[in-house]
């Protein structure tokens, strides 16, 4: 993992310079490594709007979600200060399993933080929660 983390941050890293943050000025990369060995990349994306932008790690994950990618090994976030994901992107992760790796990494490609998403948000709520239906 020590490899595919380095290559997983610079993928997050190259990302963020398409970052569309003209509101916050706060640049955001993420990149998300799938079981099937793809990387998918994603920036924010802001909007005149405010509420309608969207962070770079859901960016990325549904881009992955949409090319069929349901099993998540990491995730590397990109800023120029080490930010932590936020709740809802956290939340996001959720939805695809606890055991995510989650690298915080700053715009030099520096690890600040090695986490999981367990760790990170604790006692999500997940599919496993809905009660069972057979549709
Ligand atoms: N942002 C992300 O892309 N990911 C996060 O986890 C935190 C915040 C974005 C949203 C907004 O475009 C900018 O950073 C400032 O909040």
């Amino acid at each position: 993992m020590d490899e595919k983390r380095q290559e997983l941050i610079q993928a997050a890293v190259e990302a963020r310079h398409w970052a569309y943050a003209p509101y916050s000025g706060y640049f955001v990369g993420a990149a998300v490594l799938a079981e099937s060995g793809e990387i998918y990349d994603g920036v924010n994306v802001e909007n005149a709007a405010y509420p309608t932008s969207i962070c770079a790690e859901r960016v990325a994950i549904f881009k992955a979600a949409s090319q069929g990618e349901r099993n998540f090994l990491a995730i590397a976030v990109v800023t120029e200060n080490g930010g932590s994901p936020c709740g809802s992107c956290r939340q996001v992760m959720a939805e695809f399993g606890p055991d995510l790796l989650v690298f915080i990494a700053d715009d030099q490609g520096q690890l600040l933080q090695e986490t999981t998403l367990a760790a990170l948000l604790p006692g999500a709520f997940g599919p496993g929660d809905l009660p069972a239906k057979n549709l």
